[in-house]
């Protein structure tokens, strides 16, 4: 309960430098099973000595003031907690979303590598068969445009299954020692029907000898995806001109149509998977592209305006990689 003290030496040593006037009370502050804290009062300034009622009063407060106080720490404990709480149900949330997606992704992967396997070898074998179809002297001229649209859409497709299998599982390269006029030759007779049949002109400026290193087959898939888009945006007689050369160095090739050029929303979102302004297009092709390029620890730079054409530069190290020399 409450204590008065009137004379000094009642004054117990710890309140000595707290209390300076006489009399005083102390009054305690009590919680359920501990102490709070205490009042200390005294009429420092009236003078008026402390009745019996005073102290009554303070011990009436001081009741009160436990009580709010204990309520008080109660509440912050309990408001601490259900912070925790609220967090704890967030992460579980954003967890849980989390592991929809993957297992979204996952089942999207799984169904997409099996169809991309699938497919792969009835459209090889259908473009093998258009394609012999197409060259043989025996076809009825008639036939002619039918067996190239077959031709065509199976290139085609065989381009959109290589980026979707490319999407799904990183490819590893394979680095060989390359001829730059060897390789965009023939890469300019993978698109021969194409070209011709938009009556595109194909030019190729490559300097002589040039050499570097790469994985064939991957870069095929990279230059390929970037020549279809320039054939894929140029009007009947559009050109194309594929310049090769040494650049501090590193090998640049340089793709330049004289197309519509690239609309600036999508600019932004070249490379990003799914992107596309084309109704008979996954969005694929650039974002496996660079995915190729950088792979070969090369650079791609996309430069474009409208109504003037597109320009995309390669850039690879001559010494690609450590592997073959
Ligand atoms: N040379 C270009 N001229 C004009 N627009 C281009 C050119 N290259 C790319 N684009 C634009 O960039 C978009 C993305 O190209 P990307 O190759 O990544 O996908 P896509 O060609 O639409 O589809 P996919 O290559 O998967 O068949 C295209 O839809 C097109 O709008
Ligand atoms: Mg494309």
């Amino acid at each position: 309960g409450p204590v008065k003290i009137e004379k000094p030496e009642e004054l117990p040593d710890v309140f000595k430098r707290v209390i300076d006037y006489l009399p005083a009370a102390i009054v305690p502050l009590r919680g359920e099973n501990h102490l709070l804290g205490i009042i200390i009062v005294d009429n420092k300034f009236n003078k008026d000595p402390i009745t019996e009622i005073d102290i009554r009063t303070l011990e009436l407060y001081a009741a009160l003031a436990s009580n709010v106080i204990e309520r008080t720490i109660l509440f912050q404990k309990l408001q601490k907690k259900q912070d925790e709480l609220e967090k704890a149900y967030r992460e579980l949330q954003e967890y849980h979303k989390r592991v929809l997606k993957l297992e979204k992704f996952a089942a999207v992967g799984e169904i997409a590598s099996t169809f991309t396997h699938e497919l792969r070898t009835p459209i090889t074998i259908m473009g093998g068969y258009a394609e012999l179809l197409y060259r043989s002297k025996d076809l009825p001229p008639v036939l002619l445009p039918k067996v190239e649209t077959i031709l065509r859409t199976a290139k085609r497709m065989e381009t959109i299954i290589k980026n979707l299998s490319d999407y799904i599982k990183s490819p590893e390269p394979e680095i060989k020692k390359l001829k730059a006029k060897e390789f965009l030759d023939y890469l300019s007779s993978l698109l021969d029907i194409e070209t011709k049949r938009k009556n595109i002109e194909l030019k190729l400026y490559v300097e002589d000898d040039i050499e570097f290193h790469g994985d064939p087959s991957l870069l095929e898939h990279a230059f390929l995806n970037i020549l279809r888009n320039s054939i894929e945006a140029l009007k009947d007689g559009g050109v194309v001109q594929v310049e090769c050369r040494l650049d501090n160095g590193n090998v640049l090739f340089m793709f330049k149509d004289n197309g519509p050029g690239i609309p600036p929303e999508m600019l932004k979102n070249l490379y990003i998977p799914f992107h596309t302004t084309k109704r008979q297009g996954l969005g694929l092709g650039l974002a496996i592209t660079k995915k190729i390029i950088l792979l070969h620890n090369g650079r791609i730079e996309i430069e474009s305006q409208q109504g003037k054409g597109t320009t995309v530069k390669v850039y690879l190290p001559q010494r690609g990689g450590d592997k073959n020399g």
